[in-house]
């Protein structure tokens, strides 16, 4: 089949895995209020074009923490990628450095750091969760340092996983071979028991103090909400915010991100880059997130899909639809430029059904 979208990427991915698998990758937490929410969102959105504007064709590369990235996009941490197939991680630092775009690697990742560097030709952030033993931590920090990774992601709405109602009707549990390969030996069988026992619940802003004490590079804080916590994100010292709800993983009743960016984006004032990730799928949502206040998006489950149906070929393919889609939707608005579209390109009204 000759696959033109994510959302057909989507339902190929779907035939190719475990029922039990599928469920853990695209599920969300309680009733999946927030994963749908995140969707429709997008879904609600239109784009006003303007005609005869002149442009040719639009640019698309852009400037994030100082590097450049061949699209305003890149991957969200995905952990245990070993899952959806066995290169992992391998594949998709792989098909991202074709792509020029970042991957933020996820603690959790079946791939070790040192074999994810040698194979990368882009930014490679560590995505963090912090656990109660501070000395693993610190570890995978220093080790990802000294592996070339370029920045830090910590990730701030996750004390323990939100409650994922497939996972514990299905009684899913990891294969025994997909397992993370940056940690130290241990039960890793069950996510959410392990991160009950291991991550740090009761994480504050001192975090990224510490952070800042064992390591030089940028510091991002994914999972904020508000204004209010992208304001205590600056004050801290973080270098970066992602508008996250996890895919709608943890919190289930949080608000879909793209309704909470303009807030955000207006009282962060342009002080660090804002991210945002949950429900990317098309190339009109990368630009309507962008009008709306992001510097650049993060893009979850469509990676596993792609790496589930075509391994490397798999997420290239993700990545390059995604880039046609947003040249096609910038052009035809008549957007010259990423900084040019703004919150006028947006109308909003009810999400098709
Ligand atoms: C995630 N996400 C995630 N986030 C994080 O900070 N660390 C992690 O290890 C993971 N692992 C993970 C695994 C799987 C299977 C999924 C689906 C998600 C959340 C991820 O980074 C991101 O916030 C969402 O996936 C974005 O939403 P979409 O694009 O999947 O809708």
């Amino acid at each position: 089949m000759n696959v033109l979208t994510l959302a057909e990427l989507a339902r190929l991915a779907k035939l190719n895995l475990e029922p039990a698998v599928w469920d853990f990758i695209e599920g969300g937490a309680g009733e999946e209020r927030t994963l749908t929410a995140n969707r429709d969102a997008f879904d609600r959105v239109w784009l006003r074009p303007t005609v005869l504007a002149g442009n040719g064709t639009p640019q698309i590369d852009t400037a994030i923490l100082g590097r450049r990235w061949a699209a305003p996009f890149g991957v969200a941490p995905l952990g245990y990628q070993t899952l959806a197939h066995p290169d992992g991680e391998l594949a998709t630092v792989r098909a991202a450095g074709e792509a020029g775009v970042p991957v933020v690697v996820s603690t959790f990742a079946g791939r070790t750091f040192e074999e994810l560097a040698a194979a990368a030709t882009a930014p490679l952030w560590l995505q963090v969760y912090c656990f109660r033993d501070r000395a693993i931590t610190r570890d995978l920090v220093e080790r990802a340092g000294r592996a070339g990774f370029e920045a830090l992601m910590v990730t701030a709405d996750t004390p323990y996983l939100g409650r994922r109602l497939r996972d514990e009707r299905n009684g899913f549990t990891l294969p025994p071979t997909v397992r993370p390969a940056n940690l130290p030996p241990g039960d890793y069988a069950s996510p959410s028991a392990q991160a009950r026992a291991q991550f740090d619940p009761a994480l504050d802003w001192s975090v990224i103090d510490w952070l800042r004490s064992i390591s030089d590079l940028p510091i991002m804080v994914k999972g904020v909400l508000t204004a209010a916590d992208a304001v205590q994100a600056i004050t801290a010292g973080a270098d970066g915010i992602v508008v996250s709800n996890h895919g709608g993983r943890q919190l289930d009743g949080a608000p879909p991100t793209l309704s909470v960016l303009p807030e955000i984006a207006s009282a962060v004032a342009g002080k660090c880059p804002v991210l945002l990730d949950g429900g990317v799928r098309r190339g009109a949502d990368v630009l309507a997130a962008l009008a709306l206040g992001a510097d650049a998006v993060l893009l979850g489950r469509p990676v596993l899909h792609g790496l589930a149906v075509g391994e490397q070929a798999g997420v290239a393919q993700v990545l390059d639809i995604l880039r046609a889609e947003l040249v096609d939707a910038m052009s035809l608005a008549g957007i010259a430029a990423l900084d040019d579209a703004g919150p006028d390109l947006v109308q909003e009204s009810e999400p098709r059904r």
